[in-house]
């Protein structure tokens, strides 16, 4: 079997060992001959490219193995670039959620103020690494879950519409291996019907092959209890604000029971309640720099100092494996169905052609073909239009360098009360963005 070429753009990232640790388990799966780090940040991502040369030369000695902060040395001769990329890092996060909260408006890593404030420095990022991998290597394909991935899709849509991006997130997967517990049976068992936006969408089906659909059974159990369920399995939605979200699930299905929701609608349903348990000074951003990230660096550290990685505190992210399913799908054309963030061109009957959407693709060699979901509701078709139209004029702001169309933006979000709210925290994001944004006239 042809062994392929994957260079993982965001290197650095605390993703990073898991994947690649996952990776490594699905090799008879998906055969890696070659695997390059990429960052821009060679300081950060030599730490973890240090711990993964010791690692893998014990459980992987075939496999040809570097880290590189040269875009060409990462970009030529690939097959894969499988993308998660921070722009600005967790310090630019940590701002992103607590500059809104000073004006009493949620601060989150991908909605609302905080998302577009990420969106407008992750564009710049993702046009950079797309450019490189079609200049070194003209028939790789990206693997992008770099966030916010709604903002990214639509402007690689904008602003690179040949390129061979996919973008992909992992929640729908996350969920629906909830979903899967609740009924005591295994994700794979399950086939799902879904439509929105990227964090923003819903189940209108959960069934198994046979065609028995479970709907009706998991709502039951989520009214009482939201996603959280008994068996769990070790992943960064383990922490406690993540248990907190799944259990809002709930709430989002008592005002919406028809269908299932993705979890991070909390952020626009319940932006007021999402405030009151805030804390300004200790974000999601400071839960992941105090968990994830020290655990992370810690363990390359450990691994560094003792020269061997047996033992080491790195762990398989086996949650990822969709992104191995996903490059299968691209390189033995196995027609996987996997929810993917496309051009809608009519799969929800009744949203624009041109609205990046999230729906079930079949994914072959040539990339997603999306299933058609047929024609949503009006609330669930307001809600995402209303959100679809922030993101478009995100992305119009970028290419413009508009400050109108980015107040239009931030003062269209549902998490943003007024206009006047809305511009005290854009000028307050292009402060704190100066290095990062264009400018905006
Ligand atoms: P992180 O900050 O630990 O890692 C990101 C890395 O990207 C850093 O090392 C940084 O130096 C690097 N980087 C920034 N700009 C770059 C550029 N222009 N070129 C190359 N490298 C660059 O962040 P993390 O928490 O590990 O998350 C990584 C990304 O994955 C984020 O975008 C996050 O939102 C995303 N993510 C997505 C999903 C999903 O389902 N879509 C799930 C988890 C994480
Ligand atoms: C989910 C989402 C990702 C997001 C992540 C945040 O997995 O799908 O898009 O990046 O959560 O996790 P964190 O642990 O960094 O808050
Ligand atoms: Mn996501």
């Amino acid at each position: 079997m042809k062994k392929f070429s994957v260079v993982i753009a965001g290197g650095g990232s605390t993703f990073t060992p898991g994947i690649v640790m996952m990776m490594l388990d699905n090799m008879e799966r998906f055969p890696i001959g070659e695997l390059v780090l990429y960052d821009n940040d060679e300081e950060r991502q030599a730490q973890l490219g240090q711990a993964l040369k010791i690692l893998l030369k014990e459980q992987a000695p075939a496999l040809k193995f570097s880290y590189t902060t040269d875009p060409k040395e990462a970009f030529t001769d690939k097959d894969f670039c499988m993308a998660h990329i921070r722009v600005g890092k967790y310090e630019m996060r940590e701002k992103d959620e607590k500059i809104p909260l000073r004006h009493g408006v949620i601060g989150q890593e991908t909605c609302g103020p905080g998302g577009i404030a990420y969106g407008m420095r992750s564009i710049t990022g993702m046009l950079e690494i797309i450019d490189y991998m079609e200049e070194y290597s003209p028939d790789c394909w990206m693997l992008n879950y770099s966030n916010p991935a709604s903002i990214v899709a639509e402007a690689c849509r904008v602003l690179r519409p040949e390129s061979k991006v996919l973008n992909i997130c992992d929640m729908p997967v996350g969920t629906l291996r909830r979903m899967s517990q609740i009924i005591n049976k295994q994700p794979e068992e399950l086939e799902v019907r879904y439509f929105g936006l990227n964090h923003f969408g819903w189940w209108t089906s959960v069934k198994d092959k046979e065609g028995h659909e479970y709907i009706d059974q998991i709502k039951d159990y989520v009214s009482e209890n939201g996603y959280l369920t008994k068996v769990e399995v070790d992943t960064q939605h383990m922490d406690q604000s993540w248990q907190d979200t799944h259990k809002k699930a709930k709430d989002l299905l008592a005002v919406n029971p028809s269908y299932l929701p993705n979890t991070y609608l909390k952020y626009y349903l319940y932006p007021d309640y999402e405030v009151a348990n805030s804390n300004e000074k200790f974000t999601r951003a400071n839960e992941v720099m105090d968990g994830r990230e020290k655990e992370v660096f810690t363990a390359a550290r450990n691994i560094i100092e003792k020269g061997t990685a047996v033992d080491s505190g790195f762990h398989i992210d086996s949650h990822a494996s969709f992104i191995v399913d996903l490059a299968r799908a691209i390189a033995f054309n196995t027609h996987e169905r996997m929810l993917m963030i496309v051009e809608n061109n009519g799969a929800i009957a009744n949203f624009p052609d041109d609205a990046m959407v999230e729906v079930p693709c079949i994914v072959g060699n040539n990339g997603p073909e999306p299933l058609t979901q047929g024609k949503i509701p009006a609330f669930e078709h307001a809600m995402m239009f209303q959100q679809l139209t922030v993101e478009k004029l995100v992305v119009e702001a970028y290419i413009e360098g508009s400050y109108q169309k980015l107040w239009q933006a931030l003062t269209l979000s549902k998490t943003i009360p007024s206009a006047k709210v809305a511009k005290d925290i854009l000028d307050d994001l292009i402060t704190a963005n100066s290095e990062y944004w264009p400018e905006l006239t």
